[in-house]
């Protein structure tokens, strides 16, 4: 597949099959995942991978009790608020795996380097058919110590990207770009 149909055509996916990944499939987005770069080559990721209903189930159900509780005046997650506390929320979406990418130090661009490997994982994953959505509400409960123990991290390590893998039951229409701002600072003579 070109890079760029990828690029152009990959959608966060919110709806999927029953149809399970196989260990082998995910193994092969996260080989497509560590060829990101990384600043001076570090690195600096890890991945924990969740598949069985079960744990899946515990994961969105703590990660939205989490945020439920942290809706204070100002917090960022209140417009989520409805969307939370509606019944059978499920953050996970009903997606059959769970790939979460984790920094595994605090240098100052571990996160960068997690998130270029993100990116490479969900393109790898649009070129063989599969959906894949950034969870960005489970973050805040895995990087409590509960969701650490689960993910069987170090607490040095931190979890960065959450990513829902499956085979897409419906595929969202595009989302408009914005205009980017550009500033040609200056040009060829
Ligand atoms: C860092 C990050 C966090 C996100 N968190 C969530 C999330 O928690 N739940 C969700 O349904 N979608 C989440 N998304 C998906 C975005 O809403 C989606 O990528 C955006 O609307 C653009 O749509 P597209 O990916 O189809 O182009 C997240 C995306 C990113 C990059």
């Amino acid at each position: 597949m070109e890079v760029a149909q990828a690029i152009y055509h990959r959608r966060a996916v919110r709806s999927f099959t029953a149809a399970p990944v196989t260990a082998e499939t995910l193994r092969s987005l996260i080989d497509a995942a560590i060829q990101a770069p990384s600043a001076i080559n570090e690195q600096p990721w890890r991945f924990a991978v969740a598949q069985r209903r079960e744990t899946l189930r515990r994961i969105a159900e703590s990660a939205r009790d989490h945020l439920l509780s942290l809706m204070q005046t100002g917090s960022p997650f209140l417009r989520f608020r409805d969307m939370l506390q509606a019944p059978g929320c499920d953050i996970l979406h009903g997606a059959p795996a769970l790939v979460v990418i984790c920094a595994t130090s605090a240098a100052p661009q571990a996160a960068e380097d997690c998130a270029l490997a993100a990116q490479n994982l969900m393109l790898a994953a649009y070129a063989l058919g599969l959906g894949t959505c950034c969870i960005g509400l489970a973050r805040p409960w895995l990087n409590q110590p509960e969701g650490k123990r689960l993910l069987g991290i170090p607490a040095v390590c931190a979890p960065i990207v959450p990513i829902i893998v499956g085979e897409p039951a419906l595929v969202p229409p595009a989302t408009e770009r914005r205009a980017p701002h550009i500033d040609w600072i200056d040009r060829p003579d």
